[in-house]
């Protein structure tokens, strides 16, 4: 009788541990946006933190601003994240989340007055993204690279237009790439996102599609001859079918989007943006899609239609931020969703939208200044998740 109990516990243990490890093999990682325009050049804002201030500088704005920010004046505010303590408390507050990485916003490099020498550089701020042409955008990737606490979460890169196709920049992915922090997927892919980029960046990338797809391909082949896996490679775009379509014709791997724009004057409940989230997996899964689910935490660029950037036009529709348990339920979706569809989210990682928008979307996930660590928290307690 004695034994037999024993007998039980032991396969009992025995069945704990490889249910156990089976699940610890099966964890998807969980990625956040991150947009870097909070930053001074020369001791004053650089040009699209300038938008920035200025969008958040009304009082009705100041819940939304980060940690480091201070508030002047019920007209005026001040921040600047291009300071290394800044970026080690925002490491450490992503570690506490449980997100595994940071997917960097990554634009060309101007002069004063939108100066560059690179055709595609100048391709980007005159047609793609009207004056979107910061001086330093790489001050939070700079920054992280050089924290004490990179360890703690892995990072990856969201190109942005058609720089991505010149081969001086590519080689300075690729170099990323080799640290050992790159987010990978499948085994060691470095993974990489591609955003606003459409017909006519393809044409200036590649004459078109198809010669943007050689462009692409001419790419990876650099990465693999340097020592690295294949890229994998993840088109962004609004509409799914579109989307489809361009990353066929340009040979990436999968698709996803930045962010579902939306809702109304008055602010849609948030659980119709988590439906519309819902949606957009289940539309690309239908098409036979490989995709990364995006997440989206809200959109309201209601400080944007107050005070307009130039490089893009956003209304004062929007939806009402999330409650913890409706962050909670959309982050568990995703991962559920991820978990079960397998083939079609073969990279098993999750997109989340976004870090620090907090001009575009109230549900930003930095430590804010009307909300706390609200959001961070809400995430610490369901993360890590498993399948
Ligand atoms: C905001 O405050 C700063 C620092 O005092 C000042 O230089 C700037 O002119 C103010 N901006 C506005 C719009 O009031
Ligand atoms: C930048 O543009 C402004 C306004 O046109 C002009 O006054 C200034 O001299 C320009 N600066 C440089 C360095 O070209
Ligand atoms: C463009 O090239 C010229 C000449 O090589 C150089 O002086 C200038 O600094 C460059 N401008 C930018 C924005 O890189
Ligand atoms: C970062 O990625 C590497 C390689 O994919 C992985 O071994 C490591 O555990 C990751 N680190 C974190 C903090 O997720
Ligand atoms: C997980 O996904 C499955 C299959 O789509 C679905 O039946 C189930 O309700 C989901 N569970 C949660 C908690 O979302
Ligand atoms: C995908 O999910 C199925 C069903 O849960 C499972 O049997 C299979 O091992 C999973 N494949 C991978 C690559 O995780
Ligand atoms: C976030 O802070 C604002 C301003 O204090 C408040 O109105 C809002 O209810 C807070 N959001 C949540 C989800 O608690």
């Amino acid at each position: 009788m004695l034994s037999s109990i024993i007998f039980f516990y032991i396969i009992f243990f025995i069945s704990v541990s490889i249910s156990t490890k089976i699940n610890i093999n099966n964890r998807p990682s969980v990625g956040v946006i991150r947009w870097d325009a909070w930053n001074l050049f020369n001791s004053q804002y650089d040009p699209i933190s300038f938008y920035l201030h200025r969008a958040l500088s009304p009082e009705k704005f100041h819940y939304r601003i980060p940690f480091y920010a201070t508030v002047l004046s019920s007209t005026n505010i001040s921040f600047n994240g291009d300071l290394q303590n800044v970026m080690d408390q925002e490491i450490l507050y992503a570690k506490h989340a449980g997100i595994d990485y940071w997917a960097f916003d990554t634009y060309c490099q101007f002069g004063i007055n939108c100066t560059t020498n690179n055709t595609y550089c100048i391709q980007y701020y005159k047609q793609t993204s009207n004056q979107y042409c910061p001086q330093n955008p790489s001050y939070g990737l700079n920054l992280y690279l050089s924290s004490v606490y990179k360890s703690l979460i892995n990072f990856t890169l969201i190109l942005l237009g058609s720089s991505p196709c010149d081969i001086t920049f590519q080689q300075h992915y690729i170099d990323l790439m080799k640290l050992p922090q790159f987010q990978t997927v499948l085994g060691g892919r470095p993974l990489v996102y591609l955003f606003q980029f459409d017909n006519a960046e393809a044409d200036i990338c590649g004459c078109g599609w198809s010669g943007s797809g050689q462009i692409f391909n001419k790419f990876r082949q650099m990465a693999i001859s340097q020592g690295l896996q294949n890229p994998y490679m993840v088109l962004m775009d609004f509409n799914v079918a579109t989307v489809q379509s361009h990353a066929s014709m340009l040979g990436f791997d999968a698709i996803s989007t930045y962010a579902l724009p939306g809702g109304t004057l008055d602010g849609t409940p948030f659980v119709e943006l988590f439906h519309s989230a819902q949606q957009w997996w289940q539309s690309a899964h239908d098409i036979g899609a490989k995709m990364v689910p995006i997440a989206p935490t809200g959109w309201d660029p209601r400080p944007r239609a107050e005070n307009p950037v130039p490089w893009v036009i956003e209304g004062p529709e929007h939806y009402i931020q999330p409650t913890v348990d409706e962050l909670q339920e959309l982050i568990r979706s995703g991962i559920n969703f991820t978990c079960n569809y397998n083939q079609t989210v073969e990279a098993q990682t999750i997109i989340i939208y976004a870090w620090n928008e907090c001009s575009e979307t109230s549900g930003s996930l930095i430590p804010s200044m009307g909300n706390g660590t609200l959001y961070i928290d809400a995430l610490s307690k369901i993360l890590p998740m498993y399948c």
